[in-house]
């Protein structure tokens, strides 16, 4: 029953064109359908997923308790396309026997330069640069012309110390960056290997000069930065948000740069993707990017082979190396 034996080949769902050049190993063993345009809708995906062993999502995709019965019972493993799972009801899919996979490690590198180049970006006014030479206004040198700020000894305060945290702190380090953290636990050993501190989440905000946020998306974090926090931060200080858009309570941030409680932001994530508000992106202290943080071509390709290895480890019975759920596991060895 687990491998559907004596039956046709299972169904792998892809849910955008995208992936499909990445999936055609998978072809010899699975039906492979893969959604033929960019943008699924539900009422799609719905159909689409019906009779599926696998399914291929998106973060942009809810794969909900409504989309695994619309599969049906046969469904084994759900691998996103994306380090951040906030898109899935995994307690649901844990509850049917369902693998969930992601793809954590091989975007590291990729979102933690996004950090840096969004901060650069911002100390050093180069957006606002770049606009002002396009209008034609620009008439030459001058002394005090789109002043900014250097990053050498300034304070880069990371907030969720995971794969991406390290390496921002890395990056920001090797820059001449002070760096400090706040995670739910502390990790001494790598703040001694480089130099960074732990404070609480309020001293690291009322401290740093850049406040990055590299946690996941959870009940927790919904909206761990609203007016309370960005008070706190200084009104030199930039916030950098490339993990997911509602950690951010973006009507208080809308304010906060307008009222300039902080300097400025560095936005790749937003509380609605679909829809940015006109006051957000009328804002001259912010640098927005279109959820791009892993788009390097070395990310996504990794990404994809990784998706791929997932759905075939977890129909062919092998434990998936990037299981969020390992309870699944334990559940079907016992
Ligand atoms: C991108 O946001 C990801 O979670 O991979
Ligand atoms: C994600 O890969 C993280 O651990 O930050």
């Amino acid at each position: 029953m687990w491998l559907n034996e004596g039956m046709e080949k299972p169904k792998i769902f892809v849910t955008h064109v995208f992936l499909g050049k990445f999936v055609e190993r998978l072809k010899e063993k699975y039906e492979v359908v893969v959604w033929p345009r960019r943008d699924i809708s539900r009422e799609e995906l719905l159909i689409g997923v019906k009779g599926s062993t696998g399914i291929i999502s998106l973060l942009t995709e809810k794969i909900d308790e409504e989309v695994m019965g619309s599969a049906g019972t046969q469904l084994k493993v759900i691998s996103n396309y994306a380090v951040g799972f906030d898109n899935i009801d995994v307690p649901a899919a844990t509850k049917r026997g369902v693998c969930v996979t992601n793809t954590p490690g091989v975007l590291t590198e990729s979102v933690a330069e996004e950090v840096l180049t969004l901060t650069l970006s911002l100390f050093r006014r180069i957006v606002e640069g770049d606009r002002l030479i396009r209008s034609g206004k620009y008439k030459g040198w001058e002394p005090d012309l789109l002043l900014g700020t250097g990053i050498k000894d300034k304070i880069m305060g990371i907030v969720g110390l995971g794969r991406i945290g390290r390496w921002t702190a890395r990056m920001a380090s090797a820059l001449g960056m002070k760096v400090i953290y706040f995670n739910r636990h502390r990790d001494e050993e790598f703040e001694e290997e480089y130099d960074v501190t732990y404070h609480t989440f309020d001293q690291l905000l009322e401290k740093s000069d850049v406040v990055s946020l590299s946690v996941p998306l959870t009940n927790e974090t919904r909206h761990m930065i609203g007016e309370k926090e960005l008070k706190l931060m200084k009104p030199t200080a930039l916030l950098i948000n490339t993990a997911r858009g509602p950690i951010v309570d973006q009507s208080c941030l809308i304010m906060a740069l307008k009222e300039k409680w902080i300097a400025g932001a560095g936005l790749d994530v937003f509380e609605d993707e679909m829809c940015i508000p006109v006051e957000l992106r009328s804002l001259s202290n912010t640098i927005l990017t279109p959820h791009t943080a892993s788009a390097t071509i070395e990310a996504r390709m990794a990404m994809a082979r990784i998706v791929v290895d997932n759905i075939d480890d977890a129909i062919e019975n092998k434990q998936p190396s990037c299981l969020v759920n390992p309870d699944v596991w334990q559940q079907k060895i016992d």
